[in-house]
């Protein structure tokens, strides 16, 4: 897709409507979407915000997206409860695209992460790469890792203080595949990283506000951590960050998360084309 000249693109969603239903916010995941329809040609409708839509008369959420599903050829949909995609899917006329239901899942935020890992390094197989903060909460590692399970050879670092390591039954998994050490020492682990990926600790998920106090600060990556890493050492993260990673790292080699987010348009670009694009295969 950043390769295909712009008039090409614009013919690919033509005619073609996407929903972009967030129930919870967003800035990457949905600019990006909407960037991305709106370069190949596409027409979104949808919301931002969901305090402005018939959720707040009481309208359940399969209800909104069978009405949805017949006033759009697909839906991207981000909602807080955990399998609202799945059921959303399970009830809609047309495909229903995962922008992040709860702490469950964010697989196309794992798309674009695994596309920035594979640009950046040339292979995924048999990479070093640490999962770093809210490892609980955190839909974004909990797809990664899923995905990562699915190349040979990685090996996953997964640091986290002990309130929020990684779901007991999302490490049996992919244990399989995966070469996995849990630990909350960040430091003993760092040289032997190729990649960083780090999170936030998410205040909104947490059920007793003393608990995020106790954990908020645990990890916060500064430009000292770089003496002890390797040469081509990346930071990942896929935001928004609150103080986890330091201003300091952003000019660093070391410094991913930008372009991360921003392989979030061709990745999701492509995404789209693959399911509702006019040509069956893309071509580049
Ligand atoms: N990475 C990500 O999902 O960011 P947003 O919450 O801003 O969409």
């Amino acid at each position: 897709m950043e390769k295909m000249p712009a008039a090409k693109k614009q013919k690919i969603l033509m005619g073609r409507v996407v929903a972009s239903l967030f129930f919870e916010p967003s800035t990457r995941t949905r600019l990006s979407f909407e960037a991305a329809i709106q370069n190949l040609g596409g027409r979104v409708i949808g919301f931002s915000d969901s305090s402005t839509t018939s959720a707040k008369k009481g309208e359940t959420l399969s209800d909104s997206i069978r009405m949805v599903s017949r006033y759009a050829d697909i839906i991207v949909m981000r909602h807080p409860l955990e399998g609202s995609a799945r059921m959303a899917a399970e009830i809609s006329q047309k495909p229903i695209i995962n922008g992040g239901d709860g702490a469950n899942q964010h697989p196309t935020q794992t798309l674009l992460d695994l596309y920035t890992i594979k640009k950046k390094f040339g292979k995924i197989d048999g990479l070093s790469i640490g999962m770093l903060g809210d490892l609980k909460y955190g839909r974004t590692v909990h797809s990664l890792a899923y995905a990562l399970a699915k190349f040979e050879g990685v090996k996953l670092y997964l640091i986290a203080p002990e309130q929020l390591k990684m779901p007991k039954e999302i490490i049996e998994d992919v244990k399989k595949n995966l070469k996995i050490e849990e630990t909350s020492n960040l430091e003993k682990f760092l040289p032997k990283m190729d990649v960083l990926y780090a999170t936030r600790i998410q205040k909104e998920r947490f059920p007793d506000s003393m608990e995020y106090e106790k954990v908020k600060n645990v990890y916060i990556l500064k430009e000292e951590i770089l003496k002890i890493t390797k040469k081509n050492f990346q930071i990942m993260h896929p935001l928004p960050r609150v103080n986890e990673i330091s201003d300091g790292l952003d000019k660093t080699s070391a410094a991913l998360y930008f372009e991360q987010a921003a392989n979030g348009i061709p990745v999701r670009e492509a995404l789209l084309s693959m399911l509702i694009g006019k040509k069956k295969k893309v071509e580049m």
